[in-house]
C-alpha cells in the first residue's frame, strides 16, 4: 500500500460537515450559543412534537400492517413523513469522536500499561489464560516428515496431509499435500458436549478415506497434530484439559476440565479410525511454530480471524513455578524458555474505553465479559458492533430512509467481510459498495450514496479503531518479553510476529494501520524504529500443528 494511501487511511480527521452551535459539544462561544439555543430550543421542541403527532397519523395505517410486514408496508413506512432524533451527520460526528479519541499514542501506551497491569497476577496464577506449553525450543526449521494435521478454527474445521521437507534453497519448506475442509455453522457450533466431538470423528473419518492420506502410512496408525482455537490447559504435549470456549460454541456442556485428547479419541475409536492424537496445540502456538519453522527470529505470533490471540515464546521464569504444577521434573530442569498461549483475548476488561455499542453487544452476549478484547477487534464481532451502529441509524438519523433491511435485525447477521467490501471500494460512485450490500442486505430502493458514505465511515471507525487497540495489545507483550529477559527496548532485538487470520491478512490497509500504530509506540518506549514487524503466515494454524509433531520426533 503507498504511504500516502496509508496517510490518508491514517489521518485523524475525516471530512464531516459542520455541526450546527446547538447541537456541538463544546461551543465556540458558549455564551452566545446557550443565549440564541434557549429560545430556539422551545421552538424546536414544538415543531417535533408536531411533526411527531403528525407522522403518528400519517404512518397508522403502515403501523397496523406492521404486524405483518410487507414489502408494500416497510416501503410506506419509508415514504411516510418521519422526523428523526438528529441527523446523521450529527451521529456520524458522534461515532467519529467516540471511536477516535482513545486512539491517540499516549492513550494507546497507557492502555498497553494497564494491559500490563493486568498480566501480573495471571502470571502467577490463572487456569484460563498466561497458559504455558509443554513446548520449550522452537524448532530448528530442519525437521522432515510427512504428517495429518487437524485444525478446529472458529468456523471451519480441516483435515490435511502436511508435507515438512526442512530448509532447501528455493524450495518450499511446507507443503499441504491435500486437504478437506469443513464448514463449522451455527449448528456445529451448537451441538453440545459429545455431539460436537462425534460430529469431528465422523469428518475425520471422511478425510482419511482420500487414497493420498491412505498412502502415508500405509496400514500403520496415523500420527495426528491438533490446533485448537480455543484454550486448553496442557497436561502433556499430546493432551490436555478442555477449558472455556468462546466463539458461541457449546462443545463443553458436561465436557469441561475432560481430556481433550481423549474426547475426539473416544469417537475415532468407536469408527476404528487408525488414528493417534500425538499433539495439541493453541492455534495461535502453532502458528508461531509454523512461522518460527521458517524464519528463527519468530518469537510471537498472532492470530486476528473469527477469533483473537497471541502466542509468545517467553522465559519459563516469567510465569509462577505454581503454573507448572505436574510437569516432569526433567523437562523443569531442561526448559529455559516456554512456549505461551497469553489468550490475550479475555484482557482489557475497564483497559478499553467501550461505546454504548460495545456495552450492548456484550450484555446480550452468551458470555458477557469473557473476552472483552476480542470483542472490540476480531472478525465475529466488527461485523456486530457496525450493525447495531446500522439499527441505531435507522432508527434514530434517518439511514436507508428509516427502513431497516430485514436480516439486519438479526444479530451476527452482518459479516466482516461485508465491511471490508464496503471499505475496499474507493470509487466515486461507490458503485461496488452499494451492490455488495443490496445484494446481501436488499433495501426497498438501494442505499444512497450519502446512506453509503455514512456506513463506509462507520466502518473506517471501527475497523481502526480495531487495529489501534490490537498494536496496544501487542505493545503490551513486546513490553512483558523485554522485561522478563532483562532487556530494555533500547537492547531488544528487532522481532518478527508472524501473523494469521482474515482479518489482519485481508481487511484493507488493517495490519499497514497496526504496524504504523506499533511503530509509533515502540520508538515511543525507546526502541529503534519498526522494532517489530508484522508478517503474514499463510495457513499457520494447519502448518503448526504438523511442525508441533514434528519437533516431538526430534
Ligand atoms: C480463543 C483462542 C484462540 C483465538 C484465535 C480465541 O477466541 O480463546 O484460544 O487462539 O480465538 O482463534
Amino acid at each position: 500500500m503507498s504511504s500516502q494511501l496509508l496517510k490518508r487511511f491514517k489521518s485523524r480527521r475525516m471530512t464531516l460537515p459542520p455541526e450546527s452551535d446547538c447541537t456541538r459539544d463544546t461551543p465556540a462561544s458558549p455564551d452566545a450559543t446557550i443565549k440564541r439555543c434557549s429560545y430556539i430550543k422551545p421552538m424546536f421542541d414544538f415543531w417535533q412534537s408536531l411533526l411527531a403527532a403528525l407522522e403518528r397519523i400519517a404512518m397508522l395505517p403502515s403501523l397496523i400492517h406492521s404486524v405483518f410486514p410487507s414489502l408494500s408496508s416497510r416501503k410506506r413506512m419509508r415514504d411516510a413523513v418521519r422526523t428523526y432524533d438528529r441527523t446523521m451527520d450529527d451521529l456520524l460526528r458522534e461515532i467519529q469522536r467516540l471511536f477516535e479519541a482513545p486512539l491517540k499514542p499516549a492513550k494507546l501506551l497507557q492502555m498497553s500499561g494497564k494491559l500490563q497491569e493486568q498480566f501480573a497476577p495471571k502470571l502467577q496464577a490463572s487456569d484460563i489464560c498466561m497458559l504455558p506449553s509443554y513446548n520449550d525450543k522452537l524448532p530448528t526449521g530442519l525437521e522432515q516428515g510427512t504428517y495429518l494435521a487437524l485444525d478446529v478454527g472458529g468456523s471451519t474445521f480441516r483435515v490435511a496431509v502436511v508435507e515438512l521437507s526442512g530448509k532447501h534453497p528455493g524450495a518450499k519448506s511446507m507443503r499441504i499435500v491435500n486437504m478437506k475442509s469443513y464448514t463449522i455453522d451455527s449448528s456445529v457450533r451448537n451441538l453440545q458436549g459429545n455431539a460436537f466431538f462425534d460430529w469431528m470423528a465422523e469428518r475425520i473419518e471422511a478425510a482419511i478415506a482420500d487414497p493420498q492420506v491412505k498412502k502415508i502410512n500405509g496400514t500403520q496408525s496415523l500420527g495426528m497434530g491438533l490446533a485448537w482455537s480455543f484454550p486448553v490447559e496442557q497436561t502433556s504435549i499430546r493432551s490436555g484439559n478442555l477449558l472455556a470456549m468462546g466463539k458461541g460454541f457449546l462443545a463443553t456442556e458436561g465436557t469441561l476440565g475432560q481430556d481433550l485428547s481423549e474426547l475426539i479419541m473416544a469417537p475415532c475409536r468407536k469408527r476404528n479410525l487408525p488414528v493417534r492424537m500425538d499433539s495439541i496445540v493453541n492455534d495461535a502456538s502453532a502458528t508461531l511454530l509454523s512461522r518460527a519453522y521458517e524464519d528463527p527470529a519468530t518469537r510471537f505470533a498472532v492470530i486476528l480471524g473469527t477469533g483473537f490471540n497471541v502466542a509468545v515464546h517467553l522465559p519459563t521464569s516469567a510465569l509462577a513455578t505454581s503454573k507448572y504444577r505436574g510437569y516432569p521434573q526433567k523437562w523443569l530442569d531442561e526448559a529455559s524458555h516456554v512456549l505461551v498461549n497469553t489468550e490475550l483475548s479475555m484482557f482489557g476488561k475497564n483497559v478499553f474505553p467501550t461505546t454504548r455499542w460495545d456495552d450492548a453487544l456484550n450484555e446480550n452476549h452468551v458470555r458477557p465479559d469473557f473476552q472483552p478484547f476480542e470483542h472490540m477487534i476480531s472478525g465475529r464481532y466488527l461485523g456486530e458492533i457496525v450493525r447495531l451502529i446500522i439499527v441505531e441509524a435507522v432508527q434514530t438519523a434517518g439511514l436507508f430512509s428509516g427502513e431497516l433491511p430485514e436480516k439486519l435485525s438479526e444479530p451476527y447477521s452482518l459479516d466482516t467481510e461485508t465491511l471490508a467490501a464496503i471499505e475496499m471500494d474507493e470509487s466515486k460512485n461507490s458503485t461496488e459498495a452499494i451492490a455488495v450490500f443490496q445484494s446481501r442486505h436488499p433495501l426497498s430502493k438501494p442505499p444512497t450514496l450519502h446512506d453509503i458514505g455514512f456506513l463506509c465511515q462507520v466502518c473506517k471507525l471501527v475497523s481502526r479503531r480495531a487495529a489501534a487497540f490490537l498494536a496496544a495489545g501487542i505493545h503490551s507483550l513486546w513490553s512483558l518479553r523485554i522485561t522478563s529477559e532483562g532487556l530494555t527496548p533500547q537492547t531488544a532485538e528487532r522481532m518478527a510476529i508472524g501473523c494469521n487470520g482474515s482479518v489482519i491478512e485481508k481487511y484493507p490497509s488493517f495490519r499497514e494501520l497496526c504496524q504504523s500504530h506499533l511503530n509509533e509506540l515502540t520508538t515511543a518506549s525507546g526502541a529503534e524504529p519498526h522494532a517489530i514487524s508484522l508478517e503474514i503466515a499463510v495457513e499457520s494454524a494447519i502448518f503448526g500443528a504438523a511442525v508441533a509433531v514434528c519437533c516431538l520426533e526430534k
